[in-house]
């Protein structure tokens, strides 16, 4: 079955758990998709852990159309997320629309992602009135990491966690179908969560959301450097692939790879014949 809108809302009001990993290729994709994730999110996050950059600030649309494109070829029931790039939205509403259309038109998104609260709320309300469901994005707000000076846990104190709330409710009201709450105290999480009729889905957000994201190579151990608190790595993949990789250089350098088995054949008449065509 597809997921859609209305399942993620009926998945809220069942108590099951909604699934989301991000996700930037074909490959990839598709065993997210086989093992059955409800969303794949084509995050801006794919600035840093595919293209090495320091923050998402540099990711363009064009990056996140040729992404998607690749994510959506692959999604048979997932639902497809297209992160919008810093400076996509915020500039002003009539940009934010027609960039959020492109991640459908030329993509095959099935709904997009923005980061921000009531200042982009005139923005959530427009892209949703040109029938593009979108998903908010609070808390910790990466496209902000300069004005929040780092990457932070948000929604610590009594002001800041009232503000949060605040936020969610309105990005509700402004129609997003679904919100990312983003290194948030569990609690404060867990309250916003109880308070919305949407979704909410965490990371660095406790298990009181309504789902969890998690960004694949932090879970699988494929990006370097010491993982946020918030994660778990469910499997060593980048130590699996150290070793893929050592073990084909090690095989090709003594001559092991490739074997017989790994080599098509000629009969040996063609061969000497063609040798003789050739003056030897
Ligand atoms: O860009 C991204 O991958 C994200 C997730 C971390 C939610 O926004």
């Amino acid at each position: 079955m597809k997921t859609t809108v209305l399942t993620l809302k009926a998945q809220k009001q069942n108590g099951d758990k909604i699934t989301m990993l991000t996700a930037y290729d074909y490959s990839t994709a598709l065993l997210m998709d086989e093992a059955d994730i409800d969303c794949l999110l084509v995050g801006d996050s794919l600035g840093m852990v595919m293209l090495g950059y320091e923050n998402t600030l540099a990711v363009t649309v064009e990056d996140i159309i040729y992404h998607t494109r690749a994510v959506a070829r692959a999604a048979k029931h997932a639902m497809v997320i297209a992160d919008m790039p810093f400076l996509s939205y915020q500039v002003n509403v009539e940009d934010a629309v027609r960039n959020a259309g492109r991640f459908l038109k030329e993509a095959n998104a099935h709904a997009v992602k923005l980061e921000g609260g009531r200042e982009v709320c005139p923005q959530i309300r427009a892209i949703t009135d040109a029938t593009i469901p979108v998903v908010a994005h609070l808390g910790l707000t990466p496209q902000s990491v300069n004005a929040l000076g780092g990457f932070k846990v948000q929604g610590r104190d009594a002001t800041a966690a009232y503000r949060l709330l605040h936020d969610a409710l309105a990005v509700e009201e402004a129609g997003a179908f679904a919100v990312v709450l983003e290194c948030v105290p569990a609690d404060l999480a867990t309250w916003i969560t109880g308070k919305l009729s949407i979704p909410t889905i965490g990371i660095g957000a406790g298990a009181g959301c309504d789902g969890q994201v998690l960004v694949y190579q932090d879970m699988l151990g494929l990006y370097g450097g010491t993982p946020a608190k918030f994660v778990k790595q469910f499997a060593n993949a980048g130590e699996l692939m150290r070793q893929g990789f050592s073990s084909y250089i090690e095989e090709v350098k003594n001559g092991a790879f490739p074997a017989q088995e790994h080599c098509y054949k000629i009969e040996p008449e063609a061969l000497a014949e063609a040798k003789r065509m050739a003056g030897e």
